[in-house]
């Protein structure tokens, strides 16, 4: 155990000794608690860390003045179509990602370290269900959709497959998200194949450079952002572990896209067949000032630009078809080589870029009261997992649809988008139309026919309740065999078990 000796000459030497403040006053057991995360911080690194918050928040906020002139779009030679274009090149692109499923080398990685402030709950965000008549969590749906795509590459390629899922999570997330897999039974999935991982935390610092102190015997910690992802690819030896499993792509996707499309073969193989090392979806920006980042280049080298960089004329310019210039919204769905992680974590990382965020922290003031602050007080610093794309040698981007693929559970139900009604809505709008286009007709509770709706708004909840489960069916495939030419009364919630009453007896 760390001696309070070695810790007060550890802290002095960063300039943070007011932490040990109320140690004297402190239980045993806590003060051994506090000595202990104390010994963790390196002093120097501390010492480094609280100065560069202090200095970071200090700068002016706000792009450089000349970005808007080093801008360019993605050329087009880089960028692919899940929507537009070819049909052959896309059924190419998909046999590629299917084949690379079936040879067990593409394994798909979850960034659910965040805290997910913006939601309010105390768990951890993959653990929130937003009301499917199912019931099922984001986490659950995930799963079910990796043992779909297994499911779907090994019947093709007469096999069977693993997905490994490697989950990132932080001190906030690890132990709940863990108990909550084993309560589930890992939704079936093989434990084994199921990696949990830690990233590391960073203490929140106030503006003099000195680090919070949340409680008595407790520093202010925050998750050093998702970027934060590359040490601790290293910290945890994942990178062996996808080597010994002889995976070489690997899908990393946000927690809070409930339409995520884990290891979609369709993106996969476009990268793989272009060669890239590094590539990112993308959607087409709802309007000008939609606020998400935009893959771009800068000085000709790839970059996610944040909508806050961007001034509101560069955010219009228009390009000669009429569609935004700036347009290809980034939605945290990365594809990376094992190869370019390991380069990243072997050469780049150092070099990420720290983002500043100014945070309300609560905190103990000097008579020991606890204190939730009304104005931000602190400021944290993150890595984010895009910065690593100017160091790509084959960068490439990917357009997908945002009904099909994109839907965030960001805030709670108080703010007007990105909560629990709209995400709800577009997975249920989008299994809606799944079922429509495969033929079924929906009845109403009184067995009246429902008027068929192929548009819809997004701003209102599909005429008929379905919900579709991904064990069923992975982006729409598959469905004619149970809906076509059939009427179903709503609500229709098409599981496993209703899929045998509706396959057909012959088949
Ligand atoms: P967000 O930026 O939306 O943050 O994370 P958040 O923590 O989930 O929510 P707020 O901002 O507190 O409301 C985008 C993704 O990055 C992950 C999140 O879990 C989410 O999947 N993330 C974020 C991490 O894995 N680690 C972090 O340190 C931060």
């Amino acid at each position: 155990m760390a001696s309070e000796q070695d810790v007060r000459a550890g802290l002095r030497r960063a300039g943070q000794e007011h932490l040990l403040r109320f140690c004297a006053e402190l239980a045993p057991g806590a003060r051994a608690a506090l000595l202990a995360e104390l010994a963790e911080l390196e002093p120097e690194a501390l010492r480094e860390h609280c100065q560069r918050a202090a200095a970071a928040s200090a700068r002016a906020p706000g792009p450089p003045p000349d970005l808007g002139t080093r801008l360019r779009p993605l050329p087009p030679g880089c960028v692919g179509s899940a929507i537009r274009g070819d049909p052959a090149a896309r059924r190419r692109w998909e046999d590629e990602g299917f084949r690379q499923i079936a040879l067990n080398k593409v394994a798909v990685l979850l960034l659910a370290g965040g805290q997910g402030t913006r939601l309010g709950v105390t768990y951890p965000k993959g653990m929130y269900q937003v009301g499917l008549p199912s019931q099922k969590t984001l986490y659950q749906l995930q799963a079910e959709r990796i043992r779909r795509v297994e499911q779907l590459a090994g019947e093709r390629h007469g096999t069977r497959c693993t997905v490994p899922w490697y989950i990132m999570t932080s001190e906030f997330t690890l132990a709940p998200t863990a108990e909550f897999f084993k309560k589930q039974g890992f939704f079936r999935l093989d434990p084994a194949n199921v990696v949990m991982f830690e990233q590391r935390m960073l203490p929140a610092v106030d503006f003099s450079g000195q680090a919070i102190l949340e409680r008595k015997d407790k520093v202010a910690m925050a998750p050093d952002g998702n970027g934060g992802l590359y040490r601790a690819l290293e910290d945890h030896q994942i990178l062996q572990d996808m080597a010994r499993r002889g995976v070489e792509f690997v899908h990393v996707y946000c927690v809070d896209n409930i339409l995520v499309r884990l290891a979609d073969p369709l993106f996969v193989g476009f990268c793989v067949l272009q060669g890239a090392d590094c590539g990112a979806k993308v959607v087409a920006k709802a309007y000008p000032e939609e606020p998400v980042g935009v893959v771009c280049q800068v000085d000709g080298v790839p970059q996610v630009v944040e909508y806050s960089e961007l001034s509101p004329e560069t955010a219009q310019l228009r390009a000669p078809d009429g569609s935004l210039l700036y347009s290809a919204g980034n939605i945290c769905n990365h594809f990376f080589t094992r190869d370019f992680l390991h380069a990243v974590i072997r050469e780049f990382e150092p070099s990420l870029q720290q983002h500043v965020a100014i945070k309300k922290v609560p905190f103990v003031d000097d008579a020991g009261n606890l204190v939730k602050p009304l104005k931000p007080n602190g400021i944290k610093l993150e890595k984010f997992v895009f910065d690593v794309f100017p160091f790509a040698k084959n960068f490439v981007a990917f357009e997908v649809g945002r009904e099909e693929e994109f839907s965030p559970l960001k805030n709670s139900d108080s703010a007007a988008r990105d909560n629990p009604v709209t995400t709800r809505r577009a997975l249920l709008s989008q299994h809606y139309l799944w079922a429509l286009r495969a033929g079924a007709r929906f009845l109403d509770t009184h067995g009246t026919l429902l008027p068929a709706e192929p548009e819809l708004s997004g701003s209102e909840d599909p005429p008929a309740c379905c919900e579709i489960s991904p064990l069923v069916s992975y982006s729409g495939e598959g469905l004619e065999e149970y809906l076509r030419d059939r009427e179903v009364k709503a609500p229709l919630i098409l599981d496993e078990a209703l899929a045998q009453v509706l396959r057909p007896q012959d088949s």
